[in-house]
Order: structure tokens, then sequence, then C-alpha cells
């Protein structure tokens, strides 16, 4: 986070507590996505409205009325309700120095209650945020008498603690604290942890969870400044579509950006060729539900998934599904507005060798189907190099107007944004023969000039 940031970061939330109605909120996105983010975000909520962007989140605040559309962005992944940016002065030496510093903070200045109520509404939890000590000290009591260990409903890597609205009435708050730190510091990031956690069990009475806590307090400390996040978000928004899963499938958050970085219009032919499980084509529908969608699949396997997947969505009447080969499609010349597509890339799905071939055949023939001036292809792979062969390879046909390095998986893939060109197909094809003919003349030249 560079300094720009951080006097953003700060001076966003005093603007926050200014009014009552008004909240900060913090939303992950995927890496290298960010402006599609804040560009939703302006389309969504607000054209000026004021956004920090950092790698992998951005930042704004919001009326409480305007919530219900942040649910509803698709871009982002988890949405938080920031209750508290500050900054510290670290001894950087005595760890018991510094750790005491974050006890003062929580137990003197850290006001979280409007964040709470708020917290409490959006997630639609019905326990008890504030509860006696009578209260506490009873459940507290039985939990140890018990010594029962509730089970988590939590699917590994998937939910995250409990669903807040399914705690009952009469429950009092289950939570945790979590920390993530970067920078030169005396402690730990289970330090600070448990530090604020306790702190905050002694203020608000509320019980310690690690497994099948309802609130997830995110702490992220940069440096000198701590920023403590409400967790809104009990499953990340990305796997929102896709019920049967296959080796490569795209998250609908990235297949959401990667079609907003299209422009789609109401009328649009939006066809992904390669479609796999049909992740592209399902977010395509739901997102853009005046166009026209279609995918396609070379392998049989990837064409069932995509089948359930689309019945399992209940939009399946919406996307026609064909079982073909991308470098011959049986569409006519000239009529497909968008393509989107997720390139087998090669670490995961094909192999580094086919894609220098397949990657070609391919952008040729997206040449032939897409329309001339106005046809936009959005690409993402990760081989990069074949991608830039077959983009000489297809010459004219398409130029370049964007491309985003992104993380996929871990993976460092490329985005590439193409328009094409107004050169008509049928001017292209005798390119590949000159192409040919320079290259036989050259074999020729050769040979003439070295006669072995
Ligand atoms: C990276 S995967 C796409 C994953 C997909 N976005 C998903 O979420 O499930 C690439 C897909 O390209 C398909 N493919 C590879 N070569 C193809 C070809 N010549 N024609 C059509 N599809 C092809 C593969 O079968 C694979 O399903």
């Amino acid at each position: 986070m560079n300094t720009n940031n951080e006097l953003d970061l700060q001076k966003l939330f005093v603007e926050s507590l200014a009014n009552d109605n008004v909240f900060m909120v913090a939303t992950t996105v995927d890496t290298g996505f960010e402006w599609q983010a804040v560009d939703e975000c302006r389309e969504k909520l607000d054209k000026n409205i004021k956004i920090v962007k950092e790698r992998g989140k951005i930042f704004f605040n919001v009326y409480w009325n305007q919530f219900a559309q942040v649910q509803e962005m698709r871009s982002i992944d988890n949405v938080f309700i920031v209750a508290d940016v500050r900054k510290f002065e670290f001894t950087e030496t005595s760890k018991k120095d510094d750790l005491q510093l974050f006890k003062d903070t929580v137990h003197n200045d850290m006001k979280l209650e409007k964040c709470l109520n708020a917290w409490k509404r959006i997630t639609g939890f019905q326990g008890k945020i504030y509860p006696t000590a009578e209260e506490y000290n009873s459940v507290e009591k039985d939990r140890k008498l018990s010594n029962t260990v509730v089970e988590s409903t939590t699917v590994r890597g998937r939910k995250r603690g409990q669903d807040p609205a399914d705690a009952k009435e009469d429950e009092i708050l289950r939570y945790r604290v979590t920390c993530e730190r970067t920078g030169k510091h005396s402690f730990e990031s289970a330090d600070v942890a448990r530090v604020i956690g306790g702190e905050l069990q002694d203020k608000y009475l509320w019980l310690v969870d690690l497994s099948t806590y309802y609130l997830e307090i995110l702490c992220k400390l940069v440096n000198n400044e701590l920023v403590t996040h409400l967790r809104v978000t009990h499953e990340s928004k990305h796997r929102r579509n896709i019920t049967c899963f296959g080796p490569t499938t795209l998250r609908a958050t990235v297949c959401y950006n990667l079609l907003r970085l299209a422009h789609p219009n109401p009328g649009d032919i939006i066809i992904d060729p390669m479609c796999g499980g049909g992740s592209i084509p399902i977010e395509a529908v739901l997102a853009y539900s005046h166009a026209y969608v279609i995918g396609g699949d070379i392998h049989p396997k990837a064409i069932l998934r995509a089948k359930s997947n689309f019945d399992a969505s209940s939009i399946a009447s919406k996307i026609d599904l064909l079982h073909w080969n991308v470098t011959q499609l049986p569409l006519k010349d000239s009529l497909v507005d968008i393509v989107v597509a997720d390139m087998p890339f090669g670490k995961r799905s094909g192999r580094m060798t086919d894609n220098r071939i397949l990657y070609k055949e391919f952008l040729t023939e997206l040449g032939r189907v897409m329309k001339p001036l106005k046809g936009r292809a959005v690409l993402l792979t990760y081989d990069r190099r074949s991608f830039s062969v077959a983009l000489q390879t297809a010459g004219d046909l398409f130029r370049v107007t964007k491309t985003l390095g992104v993380n996929i998986g871990g993976l460092q893939a490329v985005v590439y944004v193409l328009l094409r060109t107004d050169i008509p197909y049928e001017q292209f094809k005798p390119r590949i023969y000159k192409h040919a003919l320079r290259k036989s003349l050259r074999v020729f030249w050769c040979k003439k000039t070295n006669p072995c």
C-alpha cells in the first residue's frame, strides 16, 4: 500500500464516521481485475464515488440503503465492513509494550457498535451481540461443563464459520479474530489476533470459537496501520454458479470481469468457444440477460459437465451448447459480436506444443466469424508465447486494445482484449499464402546460396 492509499484509507474512514448512515466497505477482487471492480462500483452505486484501490481490494463508502447494491456486485469476492482504521507508534523493540497498545486501543478507543449493528442487520444474525454478564456466564459454564465441541458445518476451503442468518435468538455471538500482517514488528500475527480477540471478549462478552464462529474480525496490519474488518459474506461470491466442477473451472467473478472487458450490449451474440464446464456462458446470461449466448467445447466430458451446470442453474434454456472444434466453427462469417474464452493454459489444461498450432488456427477462425470493426474478443491465457505467435499470424485481423496481467489460482496469466479490424477475412487469406510463399522463397534462396 503506498502513502497516498494510506492517507486515503484514513480519510475515507473519517468521512464514514461523520455520518451514522455511512459505512466504509472493503471488498476483495481477483488480482489484476481491480479496475473492473472500480468501474462496476461507479456504474452500480455512484459515478462519482471515491474509491481506494489496492492490490486485490477496493475500499469505498456507502449509505446504508446502498448495501444491497454492493452485495449484488458481480466483480467482487468477499465483502467486509471496515470498523476501524488507525495508526500506531510501535516501539519495534518491546513486544509487551507494542501489544499493550492494541489492548488499550480496543479497550478505550475502538467504537465498533455502529458497524456491529449494521453487520447484524445485513447478515440477518438474530442472536445477541450485547449479552449481559449473567447470560454470558451461564453459557460459558454450560460449555465448560458439557465440554462439547460444536461440529463445524464448514466445508474445508469453502464456507467460513457458520452462516450468521442461522443463529437462534438466544444465542450469544460466537466470533474469531484473525490477523494478516505486513512489515517488521516485534510481535507475530497470532499475538495480535490473541490480544485483540481477548480484549473484545472482555468488552462485549462474546464466545471465542475458531471454527463455528458467526462473526470473523479480520485485522489487517500494514506497517503501522491497522484496518479492522467485519466479514459480511459467509461464502465467497465467486462460487455462485457452478455445481459440477472440472479441473480448470473458472471463478464466476473472473468470468464476469472478462465479460465486462468486452462491454456487451443488448442483442449481442456472445460465444465461449472453449467453454469447459460452462462458467463463462452461465455468467454471461446472468449478467447480460439481453445477449444471445453460445458455448461450445471439443471434449465430450466438458459438454456433459456444462450441460449439468446449465440444468442446475435454471437458465439452461437461454444458452446454446455445441460440440465443436474452435478451428472449424459451424458459424457463418462475420456473425459474432463478442468472444470470451479461457484458453487451454498448458499447465493445467492442454499442452504448450499443442497450443502453438491451436492458438494460430483459433485466432484465424475468430477473424472469420467475428464482425469486422465491431467484434471484440477477450481471451485469457497462461501461454503468452503461443498467443504472441498466433497474433502475428492473424496479422491485420485484430488490434490489441488492452492487456492485463492477472492471477488465476496462483498462476500468472494474461488477458488480451482484441478488436476485429475492418480487414475482410477474404483479403486476409492471401496473406497466409504470401507468408507461406515468402517462407518457401527463403528456403529456396538458402538452398541456392548454400548448396549442400
Ligand atoms: C481452460 S479450459 C476452459 C475452462 C472453462 N472456462 C471452465 O470454467 O470450465 C479450456 C477448454 O478448451 C477446450 N478445448 C481445447 N481445444 C479445443 C478445441 N480445439 N476446440 C474446442 N474446445 C477446445 C478444452 O476441452 C477445455 O475444456
